[in-house]
């Protein structure tokens, strides 16, 4: 029975996919990496640094440490200037009201993103209120496919993992949550999140107690 439902944040309630992209690629030309979209799918959902190395494995680049460390600096520094121009009309269709009506039944919802700047992110939403718990990327230490972050959401909620649904748009999200023992609902594209137990283009489709109630018989 599903009493808890754990968003991630980005691709799932907001598209700043499109701004990590915009700041790697900017850190991606000063190194003359060559870096697409496709590129970016291996990207999204796993730790600032990790997806710095992953960036320059594309390249064939390695660096130390210390001369990551400005880099990592600047994408991040580029990303906030471009989550401070973001308002409320960013949140993804179908959001928001999905979320009112959990407020309204009563579910326990918790917020499980890798982003160390997730709470600013769903502050400039004016999201904040309708998260009990949030479980950002300053509290857990092994990033996703470990299902930490979705465990900690969980303990917070105070449910076990069964009784939890995530929504992920990364594939490592989507393995995270598995490994959890949770219900993973893919948003986006089947080929990308097979692992899922149900994959949804977004919130849009139909009315918010429609789709609870498709859920709630995962
Ligand atoms: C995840 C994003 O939510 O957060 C990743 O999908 C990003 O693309 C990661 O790298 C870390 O974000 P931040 O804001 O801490 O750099
Ligand atoms: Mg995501």
């Amino acid at each position: 029975e599903i009493k808890g439902f754990i968003f991630d944040l980005d691709g799932v309630i907001v598209d700043t996919a499109k701004y990590h992209f915009i700041a790697w690629q900017a850190v991606a030309r000063e190194l003359g990496i060559d870096f697409t979209e496709e590129d970016n799918e291996a990207l999204k959902g796993v730790s600032r640094k990790k997806a710095f190395d992953l960036l320059l494995s594309f390249g064939g680049l390695t660096l130390t440490e210390d001369e990551k460390e400005p880099f990592l600096e600047r994408k991040n520094r580029h990303y906030l200037a471009l989550v401070d121009q973001m308002g409320t009309g960013e949140i993804l269709p179908g959001v928001l009201p999905f979320l009112e009506v959990l407020q309204r039944k009563n579910y326990k919802t918790a917020l499980g993103s890798a982003s160390k700047n997730a709470r600013r992110v769903l502050d400039r939403l004016n999201l904040t209120p309708f998260f009990q718990v949030i479980i950002d990327g300053n509290r857990v230490k092994k990033a996703k496919p470990d299902p930490e972050v979705f465990l900690l959401g969980a303990g917070e909620l105070g449910l076990p993992p069964e009784n939890c649904l995530v929504f992920e748009d990364a594939r490592a999200g989507i393995a995270a949550a598995k490994a959890a023992g949770m219900i993973a609902v893919g948003i986006g594209k089947r080929d990308q999140l097979s692992q899922a137990d149900l994959v949804i283009p977004g919130f849009y489709q139909e009315s918010p107690e429609a789709l609870l109630q498709r859920l709630l018989r995962l």
